[in-house]
């Protein structure tokens, strides 16, 4: 928060100078205009990093509760696509509500931190193909649900697969992308997937990062029903009290 607080002012201040004295500035203005943009980016990156950490530094409690999947997950993709009209958002889930029993919030998080990873992999890979003077496939994500609960097949979890055909996972060093700080993006924080993989451990789920056929990468979070009598999260006294709660 302390360096959170100056952030604000700065960035009103820029665009405020520029709002003001964009057309008085009759030496050079593309020097102004340039300039105050800057400071407004970086000061826009500053933020989002300084949020991340944060995010990073105080991971709540899971709060478990009977939650609809289908409903979160339809909600993480609509927000996401307005963030990112250049690329499309494929979304594909089984008929009727799928529940789930699972922090609401963390998943809500989780999924938005891997469908961010996946937009920027596909924003280097369209650039890549510019730089490159090719065509290149337009920016394409899918997400896809597979839910083998009481399906008989022997595969009681929920998986929420996410691909997409950007530049792909690094070659080297796969192993460590999950931990805190491992980033191999130059404004990266290198806690995106750090924080999905605390939450699939909260709950009991897991993380897999795979190679998409025909390029790109395919994350998936794998989750199981939580045992009912697991627990509430931190809204059972009890448990918080006896120190039996999840995580
Ligand atoms: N969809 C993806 N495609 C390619 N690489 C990815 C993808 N998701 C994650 N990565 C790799 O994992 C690294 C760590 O991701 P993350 O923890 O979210 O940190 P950051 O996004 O700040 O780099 C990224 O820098 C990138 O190398
Ligand atoms: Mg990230």
């Amino acid at each position: 928060h302390e360096i959170k607080n100056p952030l604000t002012p700065i960035q009103l201040s820029a665009e405020r100078l520029k709002r003001k004295y964009q057309n008085e500035v009759t030496s050079d203005p593309e020097t102004f205009t340039t300039c105050t943009d800057t400071i407004i980016r970086q000061v826009e990156d500053i933020g989002r990093m300084v949020d991340e950490f944060s995010s990073f530094a105080r991971m709540p409690q899971p709060s478990i509760g009977r939650e609809n999947l289908s409903h979160l997950i339809r909600e993480v993709v609509t927000l996401e696509r307005s963030r990112t009209e250049d690329i499309t958002i494929d979304l594909a889930l089984p008929d009727g509500d799928m529940m789930l029993r699972c922090d609401r919030r963390q998943v809500s998080r989780a999924l938005t931190n891997i469908l961010k990873n996946a937009a920027e992999s596909v924003e280097s890979r369209i650039l890549q193909d510019k730089s490159e003077d090719g065509e290149g496939d337009p920016g394409r994500i899918s997400v896809a649900v597979i839910d083998g609960r009481g399906q008989g097949g022997g595969d009681e979890s929920v998986a929420v697969i996410v691909e997409d055909n950007g530049i792909g996972l690094p070659e080297a060093g796969r192993e460590r992308l999950t931990e805190p700080y491992v980033t191999t993006r130059s404004k990266g924080t290198g806690l995106g997937l750090a924080i999905v993989r605390k939450i699939m451990e909260d709950h009991q789920g897991d993380l897999r990062l795979e190679d998409r056929p025909g390029g790109g990468a395919r994350i998936s979070l794998v989750f199981r029903d939580l045992d009912e009598t697991a627990n509430d999260g931190d809204k059972d006294p009890m448990k918080v009290a006896t120190g039996l709660g999840l995580g």
